[in-house]
């Protein structure tokens, strides 16, 4: 041990804690997520995507076909999953926070950072796009509203908060690898 030959499994592995982005549809997560990974040299999963890959199905169409409460299990199976790994920069669900578990589970592998922006702002970022379920309908700016004062103690309750509305996400990235570091 210690030696200049020693083989490599011999080496401590440096390990690095999660950063979980949680966070409303449209606050930048992903976006943000992925240059926080590529500035860190971490792994960046998305889970709506690794859910997706993993069902064969859009997040879309399993709402459709087997129903929220199916979604909101695979999300818990996968929080579960990816608390317990370390050194990834994971772009959690907007709905996480409806399970205190996922974030309990979240905040003891990794520092958790709540994204938030202005109902106007989302509503500009993801207006056109047509793959959200919870907010499918004609009014989308009134979904978007009643769904944020829902969750609002429950994203407000997370410590870690960057307000994105006023940000470019190059931005937001730098706010967060402050508070990781
Ligand atoms: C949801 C947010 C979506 C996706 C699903 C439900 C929510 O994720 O998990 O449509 O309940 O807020 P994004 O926040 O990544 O869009």
């Amino acid at each position: 041990m210690g030696e200049p030959n020693s083989p490599a499994w011999e080496i401590p592995q440096m390990t690095r804690r999660n950063i979980v982005l949680v966070g409303f549809m449209g606050t930048g997560k992903t976006t943000v997520g992925k240059q926080l990974a590529a500035k860190l040299g971490m792994d960046f999963t998305d889970m709506d995507r690794l859910i997706e890959e993993r069902q064969g199905k859009t997040v879309a169409r399993i709402f459709a076909e087997d129903g929220e409460g199916r979604f909101r299990q695979l999300e818990r199976e996968l929080v579960r999953e990816l608390s317990a790994k370390e050194g990834q920069v994971i772009a959690a669900g907007g709905g996480i926070v409806l399970n205190p578990d996922n974030v309990a589970d979240f905040s003891r592998a990794g520092l958790v950072v709540c994204l938030i922006a202005t109902a106007e702002a989302i509503l500009e970022r993801v207006g056109r796009e047509s793959h959200r379920p919870l907010l499918e309908g004609d009014d989308k700016a009134k979904r978007i509203r009643q769904i944020i004062e829902a969750r609002r103690r429950l994203y407000a309750a997370i410590p870690n908060q960057v307000d994105t509305t006023p940000l470019t996400p190059e931005q937001v990235t730098g706010r967060i690898l402050d508070m990781y570091r």
